[in-house]
């Protein structure tokens, strides 16, 4: 009885095609993407848990809706100032990870989710050297002690401070009492402009003066402008603030 009738298994990328002489490369296993790394199970797990302990603790929306529009902006930023796709797209899986360490503690939940996305990427089959650009990326993203340590970071400092607008707040009755909930809630617009010929990236905010005033805004985000115009600056442009069409810096 014959168990396996083909014969020994031939390495596939070279089955029916090698020639004498020639090495061809091997087939490694598929990179992983973006869209795989959104649909595994653990990332949705990790993603979703995160968001569920700030809701416990009220903080704004830190969900699917908030990683997945962090993801597309940093791989955009990349890609438009003319950045590998690869590295653009380490950008959109460090876009999408970044907040994870939310589940674990708010506090130092850069560093933590660092960690986390670890082990994740490891499983998944990301090359190591991927994974330590990936990871640096998401232990710098906070304002508070991160630092644009490479191209991949900096992307994802610009595209997660950019995020401010009024579909974060998870109670619109809360506007009253809570700083952060009125100022994102008075965002009817934010849009992250990057002119790659003029070398600037400009943060667009159309403000509701009327919920919040733009004071507020500065009285919250100003150390997240700082962290956005560093992160410009390390990837060879300028940073730029306008609110309701006027320029602030
Ligand atoms: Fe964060
Ligand atoms: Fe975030």
């Amino acid at each position: 009885m014959t168990l396996n009738p083909a014969g020994p298994r031939r390495h596939a990328a070279n089955a029916g095609t090698s020639v004498p002489g020639v090495v061809e490369p091997v087939t490694t296993a598929k990179a992983v993407t973006f869209e795989t790394l959104r649909e595994h199970p653990r990332v949705k797990i990790y993603v979703r848990k995160a968001d569920e302990a700030l809701a416990e603790i009220g903080y704004t929306e830190h969900g699917e809706r908030h990683v997945g529009l962090v993801a597309h902006i940093a791989y955009n930023i990349l890609k438009r100032l003319g950045h590998p796709e690869r590295d653009a797209q380490l950008a959109a899986i460090a876009g999408y990870l970044h907040d994870i360490g939310n589940a674990v503690n708010r506090d130092h939940h850069a560093q933590t989710g660092a960690v986390m996305a670890m082990q994740l990427l490891h499983e998944m089959g990301l090359p190591d050297a991927e994974v330590v650009r990936v990871i640096g990326a998401i232990g710098n993203h906070h304002e508070n002690d991160g630092d644009p340590v490479s191209a991949v970071a900096a992307a994802v400092i610009l595209a997660d401070k950019s995020d401010v607008h009024r579909t974060r707040v998870r109670n619109p009755d809360m506007i009253k009492f809570d700083i952060h909930d009125r100022v994102n809630y008075a965002v009817e617009k934010s849009f992250l402009n990057v002119d790659e010929a003029a070398k600037q990236i400009t943060l667009e905010l159309t403000i509701d003066t009327a919920i919040s005033q733009v004071m507020e805004y500065f009285e919250i985000f100003m150390t997240r402008m700082l962290a956005s115009r560093k992160a410009a600056k390390f990837l060879g442009t300028s940073f730029g603030l306008t609110v309701n069409g006027n320029r602030l810096t």
